[in-house]
């Protein structure tokens, strides 16, 4: 089944595929923080984990989780960010790929992961109505005891509550819900949100 254009490439401008990339490069230069979200992930897994990095973009966190010793596989839907990925952040299996008609048989990964970390807003640049196709992407391929952890600004059309709802349609239930990734407590003026999801079965 094909799926509608991301948001990522419908409501971004020319050139903002590089412009991110470059972004980022330079934050690493400049020696920024990047690593918050895989310092969580690093944490709530066991050593030499199965990872999925779930819309990498230029590959920082899946890049950080290799570095720390886990298997990583990072898929996004753009192809100039994964071969970023692939130059700044060797190891990971990076692949090209629509979160919304995943298929990693295709790219050799068969095997299900103990966590997937779906950070920066990748929920609210996937073309509007495809996100339940992705939890439920995202439920077929967590181990039974596995989760994923998904991260958004909550003023940009995707609220948390709708998230539970779809989440339960693809399967998933909301274990914890965060305000940040270095673990703030959710309160309702928060202005982003950090989802535990786990199999609901
Ligand atoms: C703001 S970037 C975040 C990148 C990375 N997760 C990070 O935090 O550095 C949003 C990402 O979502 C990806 N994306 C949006 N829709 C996607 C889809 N349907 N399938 C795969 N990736 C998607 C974009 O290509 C982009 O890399």
């Amino acid at each position: 089944m094909s799926s509608p254009k991301p948001r990522w490439f419908t409501d971004t401008e020319p050139g903002h595929s590089e412009w991110y990339i470059e972004r980022f490069r330079t934050m690493a230069a400049e020696g920024a923080d990047l690593d918050g979200e895989a310092r969580l992930i690093d944490a709530m897994v066991p050593r030499k984990s199965r990872i999925l990095d779930a819309g990498c973009g230029p590959g920082r966190i899946g890049g950080r989780l290799h570095q720390l010793g886990h298997e990583v596989v990072g898929v996004d839907v753009d192809p100039k960010l994964i071969a970023a990925a692939e130059q700044d952040y060797p190891g990971p299996h990076w692949l090209v790929g629509d979160l919304v008609e995943l298929d990693l048989a295709a790219g050799g990964e068969d095997e299900p992961f103990d966590a997937i970390v779906c950070a920066g807003n990748v929920l609210v640049f996937v073309a509007e109505g495809t996100e339940p196709r992705v939890l439920s992407n995202f439920a077929r391929l967590l181990k039974p005891e596995g989760f994923a952890a998904v991260g958004f600004h909550v003023n940009r059309g995707l609220s948390p509550d709708r998230l539970d709802e779809m989440a339960v349609g693809a399967g998933l239930r909301t274990d914890i819900r965060l305000a940040t990734w270095d673990v703030k407590p959710w309160h309702a003026d928060a202005d982003f949100a950090v989802t535990i999801l786990r199999r609901a079965d």
